[in-house]
């Protein structure tokens, strides 16, 4: 009997998880709260797959249920995201050092942006998944895509809320607002930081990346449909399985 804790693998998109899926040795599908997993085995490392879905409540509930429900010892997300810190472009990706609720505001009850009853607003990710996911997605982008383009690896704060952010103005108050309270995002995206959130709850080591398909400004949604399709899946499967010869 396999003894150890499997590693969680939740992606944001179908895409993102069909290659993996294909990838799995002794695949199982196991339902739980509604959601499909994929138990199995890759690189020789027990794993669940799981779709996050959108948002922070569905992406709580995700995670719960594949802690609960499978026991798994840590949690890797792969996921896309909008660029907002300077410097951060489409095709570029951000492993992330912190998670922050960008619409979070419980004030004047509690400080903008802090989690009521956790004294808490930014939720570190595993300092040491996440230097691995960091020389992971180096050595993926080392790799280049099909059409040469490579990006750079980012280290920095996530911005997460239930909002897909698609304008200027829009996106430049979020990351204003953050910055009045000390806090500099260089992505914004909708999960993140719920998932971090629940793995900081049941002392779970997380660690997420985003590739930045868009730049949250007003054409948001025809780059990220584009990313999406093109890009995204080739991203999150290269970086997943460099990650895995690291652990
Ligand atoms: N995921 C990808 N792009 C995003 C954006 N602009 N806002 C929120 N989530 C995203």
């Amino acid at each position: 009997m396999n003894t150890v804790s499997p590693t969680a693998i939740l992606s944001a998109l179908e895409q993102e998880q069909g290659g993996l899926i294909a990838q799995l040795l002794h695949p199982q599908k196991v339902q739980r709260a509604g959601r499909d997993f994929w138990c199995g085995s890759l690189q020789g490392h027990p794993v669940v797959l799981g779709l996050s879905r959108i948002g922070k409540v569905a992406a709580a509930t995700t995670t719960a249920a594949l802690i609960e429900g499978f026991g798994v010892g840590r949690v890797v997300f792969t996921g896309v995201a909008g660029g907002v810190g300077p410097g951060v472009r489409v095709g570029d990706v951000v492993v992330g050092a912190g998670f922050v609720q960008h619409d979070m505001d419980a004030s004047p009850l509690f400080p903008r942006f802090e989690i009521p009853l956790y004294g808490q607003t930014v939720f570190m990710g595993d300092t040491v998944l996440s230097g691995l996911l960091v020389q992971a997605c180096q050595a993926a982008m080392r790799q280049g895509l099909e059409g040469g383009h490579s990006g750079q690896v980012h280290h920095g704060l996530i911005a997460s809320g239930d909002v897909f952010v698609s304008g200027a103005l829009q996106s430049g108050a979020i990351v204003r607002a953050l910055q009045d309270c000390g806090h500099a995002p260089l992505a914004v995206e909708m999960e993140g930081a719920a998932v971090a959130q629940v793995c900081a709850d049941y002392g779970i080591p997380f660690a997420a990346v985003r590739t930045i398909s868009d730049r949250a400004d007003d054409t948001a949604h025809v780059d990220f449909s584009q990313f999406v399709t093109d890009v995204a899946s080739v991203y999150a499967n290269k970086i997943i399985n460099e990650l895995l010869v690291l652990l």
